[in-house]
């Protein structure tokens, strides 16, 4: 593929991902767009998963005008019948999936005694739930794969508020070290069977994220936070990203933290 992206430095070159199946979930914007593309870009064939089908088609005919391979298949990660059908049409269509990027996620930040109970719901079903649903589909063909002795990826997005003590953060945070513990928990099964297992856990990055918010001083305080320092972009997210899947299959970059250089929090 020859296609190039803005705002960040692409350190991989030539097609380390050559041969790889990938599916990434959250690819129709910000982080899982970016990485999908970079994915496609390194020579990965690429499954496409989100709600919004129009954004997924976009992306899926820029990767192919590009010279790449991309599936796009709208899919809600919170729905585990629809995940499960995603997979078998993946396998059918690219072949064995050996990169998972699990990245779907929300943040509906808001003080705890505002009980926003749908967004505590939205953000559970999502971050926890649409993980786990994207594990059940792609765990047995990881396997495989590293069985077969093919590399085997799994990678989570958690974030820097995983580890942080940020107010009006509690329900999507606890979201968060859910993933980062996740992940840590998967290895001592996944790891002997030689499936990496890894989460990445960024800082602020300049995507659609805060527009989500339902409280609107809070969507507010995300976005001015997002003006006022260099923050990352989501291509410099997916660079780190197909770098850890590029590195050798023996090698798992556990958990990356990746925040701006002004950021302090
Ligand atoms: N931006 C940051 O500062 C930051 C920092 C740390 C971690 N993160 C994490 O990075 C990940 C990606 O977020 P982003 O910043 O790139 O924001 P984004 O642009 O809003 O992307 C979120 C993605 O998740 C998808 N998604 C949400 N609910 C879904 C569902 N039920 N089913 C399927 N897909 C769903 C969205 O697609 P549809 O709406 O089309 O379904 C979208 O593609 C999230 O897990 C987020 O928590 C972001």
């Amino acid at each position: 593929m020859n296609t190039t992206q803005n705002n960040t430095a692409q350190i991989l070159t030539g097609t380390p991902l050559a041969g790889r199946v990938a599916v990434v979930t959250g690819a129709s914007s910000g982080i899982g767009e970016a990485t999908a593309l970079r994915f496609a870009q390194l020579g990965a064939s690429v499954a496409l998963i989100a709600r919004r089908g129009e954004r997924l088609d976009a992306l899926e005919d820029r990767i192919r005008a590009a010279g790449g391979t991309a599936l796009a298949i709208p899919t809600d990660v919170t729905d585990r019948a629809a995940v499960l059908r995603a997979a078998e049409r993946i396998e059918q269509e690219l072949g064995q999936v050996d990169l998972v990027f699990a990245n779907a996620g929300v943040q509906l930040i808001a003080g705890i005694t505002d009980l926003a109970v749908d967004d505590w719901d939205t953000q559970l079903s999502t971050n926890v739930g649409g993980v786990m649903n994207t594990v059940q589909a792609f765990v047995r063909p990881l396997e495989a794969a590293a069985a077969a002795g093919r590399p085997a990826d799994l990678i989570t997005t958690s974030s820097i508020a995983a580890v942080r003590i940020l107010e009006g953060f509690q329900v999507y945070s606890a979201t968060k070290a859910y993933v980062t513990q996740l992940s840590k928990l998967l290895r001592t099964e996944l790891g002997r069977k030689k499936v990496r297992v890894a989460t990445i856990e960024p800082g602020m990055v300049d995507t659609e994220l805060p527009d989500h918010v339902t409280d609107p001083a809070a969507s507010k305080l995300m976005a001015d936070l997002i003006t006022q320092i260099d923050v990352l972009q989501s291509a410099d997210v997916a660079e780190t990203v197909a770098f850890m899947a590029a590195v050798p299959k023996h090698v798992n970059l556990t958990e990356i933290t990746i925040l701006p250089t002004e950021q302090s929090i």
